[in-house]
C-alpha cells in the first residue's frame, strides 16, 4: 500500500515521503481500516512516539497521521464492537504506524462508528480537535454552566472547538489570536476577541478557565487573570505558570468512544463546525502538509476520492 513515511526527525515535515509500506495486519482487538480521510498534526514530528516504541528502540521508518475516518476491511483475533464494512472515526496509537496510508490497523475501542450522513472529510477533523476540546473543559478543567473561558487561538483547531463547546455549555467565551482571525474566532461563537499582537491581554476581567494552546509568556500572563478556584488548561507540555488560587493541568488527549460519538454527533447536527482549510490527495500529501504559505484551518488528506 502507498504511505507516507518519515525517518529522519531533524528533517521536519520537508522529510515525508511517498513510500510503498507492507499491507498492515490485524492483532488482537485491533481492526484494519480503509482509510478515506487523514488529519496529520504538525508536532507529532517532535514528539518521541513518531521516532521510537514504548521502550525507546528506533521505529522509523514511520507513518505519521493519527486521525481517520475510513471503513472497517478486516477484523483482529477477538475484536467485538465493531463490523467489517462499518464507518469509523478515530484517533489512533502515538506509537504506531499512523493514517497518512492507505490502510492503518487500529485498536477498536479507538474507534467510534462514523454515521452516513457525516462526510469522510468533515470527521477526519474532529478527533484531535474535539476530544482535546472536551477533556480539557469538561474532564480536566471542570467547567460549569455560567463560567467564563479563555479560549486562546480560537480561531485555530482546538480553539475553535473550545470555543464552541463551551458556547454550548454556557459559559462566556473570550477567545485570541491574530488580529487577522477575530471574526473568525467570533464566528465560532466568541463573545470578545482578543488581538494578543495589539491588544492587551492584562485588560480581561478575571476568568475561571484558560485553556492555553500556545505556552510561554501568553499562558504566563494569562494564569495572572484566572479567578480563585479557577484552572489553567494547557496542551502544549508542562505548566509554566500557575494560578495564585488555582490549578494548573497539562494533558495529551486521549482516544475515547463515547466522547467521539459525542463530538460526531454535534458536528451532525450542526452544533460544532469544523475548520477546514485545505483537502488535498495522499499523492499531493507531502505538498500539502509543506504549505508555502499560512493556511487558516486544518489540512485533510483525502485518501480516497
Ligand atoms: N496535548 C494534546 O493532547 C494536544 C492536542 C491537540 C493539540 N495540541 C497542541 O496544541 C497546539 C495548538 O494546536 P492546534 O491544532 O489548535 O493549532 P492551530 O490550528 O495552529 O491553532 C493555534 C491557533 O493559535 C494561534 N496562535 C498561536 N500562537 C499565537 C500567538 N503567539 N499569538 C496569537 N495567536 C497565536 C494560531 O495562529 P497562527 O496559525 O497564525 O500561528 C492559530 O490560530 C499545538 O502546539 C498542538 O501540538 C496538544
Amino acid at each position: 500500500m502507498k504511505a507516507i513515511v518519515v525517518t529522519d526527525q531533524a528533517a521536519g515535515t520537508a522529510g515525508m515521503t511517498l513510500a510503498e509500506r507492507p499491507e498492515p495486519q490485524a492483532a488482537i482487538n485491533d481492526v484494519v481500516v480503509e482509510v478515506h480521510a487523514s488529519r496529520f498534526v504538525p508536532t507529532e514530528l517532535a514528539w518521541p512516539s513518531t521516532w521510537t516504541d514504548r521502550l525507546g528502540r528506533d521505529r522509523t521508518p514511520s507513518t505519521p497521521g493519527h486521525e481517520l475516518t475510513g471503513v472497517v476491511t478486516a477484523l483482529g483475533y477477538g475484536t467485538t464492537g465493531l463490523l467489517v464494512g462499518q464507518r469509523v472515526v478515530g484517533l489512533t496509537d502515538w506509537y504506531r504506524d499512523g493514517t497518512l496510508a492507505e490502510s492503518a490497523t487500529v485498536e477498536a475501542r479507538n474507534l467510534a462508528p462514523l454515521p452516513g450522513d457525516v462526510d469522510f472529510t468533515v470527521g477526519a477533523s474532529l478527533p484531535i480537535s474535539g476530544l482535546t476540546a472536551w477533556q480539557g473543559l469538561f474532564e480536566h478543567g471542570r467547567l460549569q454552566a455560567g463560567q467564563s473561558v479563555l479560549a486562546h487561538g480560537a480561531a485555530g483547531a482546538v480553539g475553535a472547538m473550545v470555543t464552541q463547546l463551551a458556547r454550548e455549555f454556557g459559559a462566556y467565551v473570550i477567545g485570541t489570536g491574530r488580529a487577522a482571525d477575530r471574526q473568525k474566532a467570533l464566528d465560532f461563537g466568541a463573545m470578545e476577541f482578543v488581538d494578543l499582537d495589539n491588544d492587551t491581554l492584562a485588560d480581561v476581567a478575571g476568568v475561571d478557565l484558560v485553556f492555553d494552546v500556545i505556552g510561554g509568556d501568553i499562558q504566563m500572563q494569562s494564569a495572572g487573570l484566572i479567578r480563585a478556584g479557577g484552572t489553567l488548561v494547557t496542551v502544549v507540555g508542562p505548566p509554566e505558570a500557575r494560578p495564585a488560587d488555582g490549578l494548573a493541568v497539562d494533558f495529551v488527549v486521549e482516544s475515547d468512544r463515547a466522547q467521539l460519538g459525542e463530538i460526531v454527533q454535534r458536528a451532525r447536527d450542526g452544533r460544532l463546525r469544523t475548520n477546514i482549510g485545505n483537502v488535498a490527495t495522499l499523492d499531493d500529501a507531502v505538498a500539502a502538509l509543506n504549505p508555502t504559505e499560512r493556511i487558516s484551518g486544518q489540512t485533510i488528506i483525502r485518501v480516497r476520492p
